[in-house]
């Protein structure tokens, strides 16, 4: 296992991104102009990318957010999920950040619980997917 971090879009990142989001769940507009301020992460499975997720400070919300959390179908159910989001909170921490915060896909929600962020708020739509805010202090 080896951990990457980038502060620019890497290829790495950007594929995996692309199999989960756009080819397996359909989302449309997954890459943005928050690519280019946030930190990437990728994971690393034997040298292989199977893993990534961003993080970035949203001035809106007042805290970072951590988005794009996405783990190949083949590594899977393996806590790389839950090591991403280790990873970027304890980045998040080194940057003096004591709240952090993602917007989860519903069906996501558990996972996110079991990393200890609660929801807050209503279900909202992105592109046709049900979200939910949820947020955990650092
Ligand atoms: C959601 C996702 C990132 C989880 O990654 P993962 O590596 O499989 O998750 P982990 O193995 O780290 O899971 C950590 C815990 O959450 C649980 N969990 C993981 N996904 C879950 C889900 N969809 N529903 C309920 N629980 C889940 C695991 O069982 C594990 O529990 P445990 O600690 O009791 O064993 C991964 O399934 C994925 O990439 N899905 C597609 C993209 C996506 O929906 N991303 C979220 C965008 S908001």
């Amino acid at each position: 296992m080896e951990i990457k971090t980038f502060n620019y879009l890497p290829d790495d990142a950007k594929n995996i991104r692309q199999a989960v989001f756009v080819d397996e769940q359909g989302f449309i507009e997954e890459f943005d102009d928050k690519d280019k301020d946030s930190l990437h992460i990728v994971l690393y499975e034997n040298g292989e990318p199977a893993a990534a997720c961003r993080v970035l400070f949203d001035d809106s919300k007042q805290c970072y957010m951590i988005g794009r959390v996405a783990v190949l179908k083949e590594y899977r159910k393996n806590h790389l999920g839950s090591l991403l989001l280790d990873t970027a909170e304890e980045y998040i921490r080194t940057k003096g950040g004591k709240l952090c915060a993602v917007s989860a896909q519903c069906r996501a929600e558990a996972f996110y619980s079991k990393s200890g962020y609660k929801a807050e708020g209503d279900m909202y739509y992105e592109e046709y997917c049900p979200h939910i805010f949820m947020k955990k202090i650092l």
